[in-house]
């Protein structure tokens, strides 16, 4: 079967600078299949905070443009840090941007909490699934993973992921998400 030429928007719930999460999202292109490119969108910290008065079809210019990468993206991959159990408000924030606005909807999506502790964010983990699914995403087979002890120790000196069972652990996600994005590909264009 051909794969269709797809595109994945990776979106960090971590604003830190040295974050681990954003670090994998970097390191996860050289696990992506060949027909999957990747981008990483970084403007989440710049968006309002949410407004039931500003969602309407003349949002503010961010919130415009972050509906927009996400609407063209053919799938959206997760990746983020759990806060005091729950989801970082940054990445929330961003979410309910989304909610009535739909972009979300039916999209192919994978959720990924990466965390120094054990539980590898479980919490938050369950969390944005919960959400997601109230958002009607389509959160692919195998797409909801915690990693846990993530430390920068798991990464090689150009950023690479060193560590075997974080490589195990991510790539069958990556291959189901790559699936279910050419699988809905492939319906739009038939
Ligand atoms: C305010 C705050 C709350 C945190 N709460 C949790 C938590 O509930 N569960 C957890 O696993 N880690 C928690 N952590 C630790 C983070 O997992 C850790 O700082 C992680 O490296 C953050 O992700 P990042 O490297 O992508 O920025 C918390 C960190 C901060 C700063």
């Amino acid at each position: 079967m051909n794969q269709e030429a797809v595109h994945l928007l990776a979106i960090s719930g971590s604003l830190r600078g040295a974050s681990s999460n954003s670090k994998l999202l970097h390191a996860i292109g050289a696990l992506l299949p060949d027909n999957v490119s990747c981008e990483i969108y970084a403007g989440i910290g710049e968006l309002p905070h949410f407004n039931p008065d500003l969602d309407n079809d003349d949002p503010p210019d961010s919130v415009r443009a972050f509906r927009q990468t996400v609407k063209t993206a053919d799938g959206v991959l997760l990746c983020t840090p759990e806060y005091a159990n729950g989801v970082p408000g940054v990445l929330k924030n961003a979410l309910d941007w989304l909610v009535s606005s739909g972009e979300f909807v039916y999209k192919p999506t994978a959720v990924v909490t990466a965390s120094p502790n054990p539980r590898g964010g479980n919490h938050a983990n369950e969390s944005l699934v919960l959400t997601l699914t109230m958002m009607t995403a389509d959160i692919v087979e195998g797409g909801a993973v915690t990693l846990p002890f993530v430390v920068s120790a798991k990464f090689g000196e150009n950023g690479e992921i060193t560590d075997p069972d974080m490589i195990s652990r991510l790539s069958p996600l990556l291959q189901s998400l790559a699936d279910a994005m050419d699988r809905k590909k492939q319906a739009i264009t038939e």
